[in-house]
């Protein structure tokens, strides 16, 4: 698997008993250690090829509208050096990269010229067409638009370290290791080219500083017991609400998969199976 390196906390990021709780228990919440991962990881998953495009049709509906998601924190924040952290965030989203993250780009075995420029959205856009996202099972979109509404709802009715919380640590926070198990999946049992899945290598990179940005922003806003607690409330929220994601799309492949058995053998690459 590609070599990612992870980036070094810096010395002003926060070390608070509360936050390095909170981190490890995201880290190691079910959101990161699930069943689909984990056959999405080991390629089981594929048996029915069309999971993969399931997949890239149903995150589309997640991962295309991070920008409102990042919005709608930056809504919920006062300080403007808070917002202008986000506000960072936020342009790299729509492709904007700086020398330090070229550098590490390089450094990962990425040609930034690849995605300097190119938004986030656009990058995913490149494995949902690689994967024939555009032939996803409906049951499998509507469980990406469910799980995108209901965060969205989240963020934007939530106090602002609880949004910090879903965001920074009960999302960001996990990126890193739930896209490396996409990762295992797709450069071990698919054909894909490194072009196409660079969605999830760059996110491997760009998340572990924006998770910090994000932890520095939380360390300020959970100063107080109040603070801690929604900081906690919203991080578990958003863990909830992935882990029903993967939920979600497991059972519907379980079902695809019963469903393709009790019709006979599959052919699978010219083969039956
Ligand atoms: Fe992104």
């Amino acid at each position: 698997m590609t070599a990612i390196p992870r980036v070094q906390p810096s010395a002003t990021a926060p070390t608070s008993s509360t936050l390095a709780g909170l981190q490890l228990a995201a880290t190691s919440h079910r959101a990161v250690h699930h069943r689909w991962l984990n056959d999405f990881q080991t390629g089981s998953l594929f048996a029915d090829p069309s999971a993969i495009s399931d997949f890239a049709g149903s995150y589309a509906r997640y991962s295309t509208s991070f920008p409102a998601f990042l919005r709608a924190v930056i809504d919920s924040l006062e300080s403007p050096e808070h917002r202008e952290l986000l506000g960072h965030n936020l342009r790299e989203e729509g492709g904007e990269l700086d020398d330090e993250m070229r550098e590490e780009l390089r450094e990962a075995g990425i040609d930034p010229v690849k995605v300097d420029g190119v938004s986030h959205p656009k990058l995913f856009r490149r494995f949902h067409d690689a994967v024939n996202g555009q032939s996803a099972d409906p049951r499998a979109l509507r469980i990406g638009e469910q799980w995108r509404d209901a965060f969205l709802e989240l963020l934007r009715t939530a106090s602002a370290p609880a949004a910090v919380g879903a965001l920074g640590i009960g999302t960001e926070g996990i990126v890193r290791d739930v896209y490396q198990q996409i990762l295992g999946g797709l450069e071990n049992h698919t054909t894909l080219e490194a072009d196409d899945y660079i969605f999830f290598t760059l996110h491997c990179l760009v998340d572990d500083q924006h998770q910090l940005d994000l932890l520095s922003i939380a360390a300020d806003l959970s100063a107080d017991e109040e603070g801690k607690r929604e900081l906690t409330r919203g991080a578990l929220a958003a863990l909830d609400l992935r882990a029903r994601y993967w939920d979600r799309m497991h059972e519907l492949a379980v079902e695809k998969r019963c469903a393709l058995l009790s019709a006979g053998p599959v052919l699978v690459h010219g083969a039956t199976a």
